[in-house]
């Protein structure tokens, strides 16, 4: 599933980047090519790479989109 709609990152790839270390979605979108854009998604991503450093639920997040309805 895509996890960044922007530049185009799924959560396996987000997942990945958790398993070498890294605990900061911002610094797993720089290492993969490019950094947020409209930085809807990094809360999600944040959650993945907690996860896989055992913090936050035992469920990955359904999906980013579509967005909420604002108002
Ligand atoms: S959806 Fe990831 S930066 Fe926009």
């Amino acid at each position: 599933m895509y996890v960044c709609i922007c530049n185009g990152y799924r959560d396996a790839e987000i997942r990945d980047m958790a398993r070498s270390g890294i605990r900061c979605a911002r610094k797993a979108y720089d290492a993969l090519g490019d950094g947020p854009n409209c930085g809807q998604c990094l809360a999600a991503a944040q959650d993945l790479i907690d996860r896989v450093h055992g913090h936050g639920g035992a469920e990955a997040p359904a999906m980013v989109y579509p967005a909420r309805a604002v108002g």
